[in-house]
């Protein structure tokens, strides 16, 4: 696919079928998340791919116990039948962590994300941000966080819900940023 293209194509994914992306597709997306610039060359980035049901069903848990009521309702809204998941039940749940004693850590993060989302788009695959994990909610989660190795000095920008889409996406909504040629 044409880079342009990708790019203009690329729609975050909120329903996922069960089946799992091949091991060479998790790659190439992970390959593109470690090709993504990062401050001062300093690329503290680490990766932890979960595919463990048992760990995202006692993740989901948890972030359900420490979510706002409004957030928990649209996400059972989302999800209908198949019931609470902050990720949308995807397959593979990728987090996203980085050192947060450097000041580049969350823009580093967001574009391995980025680059992530392009990668899936371009291998045919879904994918969105999922939040939940990053903020406050990072020293609540901490033992589970520990339990597939991200490191006690990092913090979770971002996570990567991926797999294939069940559904089409949501109409596009309309870009509001504004543009200024001087
Ligand atoms: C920083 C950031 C955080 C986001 N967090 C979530 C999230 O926790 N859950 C979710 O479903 N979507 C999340 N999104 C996806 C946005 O809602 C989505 O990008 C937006 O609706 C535009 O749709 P599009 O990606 O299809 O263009 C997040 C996006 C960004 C950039």
């Amino acid at each position: 696919m044409d880079a342009l293209q990708c790019i203009m194509s690329r729609r975050t994914c909120r329903a996922f079928k069960p089946d799992m992306p091949s091991k060479d597709d998790i790659n190439t997306v992970l390959e593109a998340a470690r090709n993504a610039p990062s401050g001062m060359s300093r690329f503290t980035r680490h990766f932890a791919v979960v595919t463990d049901k048992n760990w995202l069903d006692r993740m989901n848990e948890r972030v359900r116990t420490i979510a706002g009521e409004a957030s928990v309702s649209s996400n059972l809204e989302r999800n209908g039948a198949k019931g609470y998941s902050c990720n949308y039940h995807s397959p593979v749940f990728i987090i996203v962590s980085a050192d947060s004693s450097f000041n580049t850590s969350r823009d580093d993060c967001s574009c391995a994300l980025e680059n992530m989302f392009l990668a899936a788009n371009a291998l045919g695959l879904g994918s969105c941000w999922i939040n939940q994990l990053g903020g406050d909610n990072c020293e609540k989660l901490r033992d589970l966080l520990s339990e597939v190795g991200v490191p006690a000095s990092h913090k979770v920008y971002g996570c990567c819900a991926l797999g294939y889409a069940a559904a089409d996406p949501s109409p596009k909504k309309p870009r509001t940023e504004v543009i200024e040629f001087f």
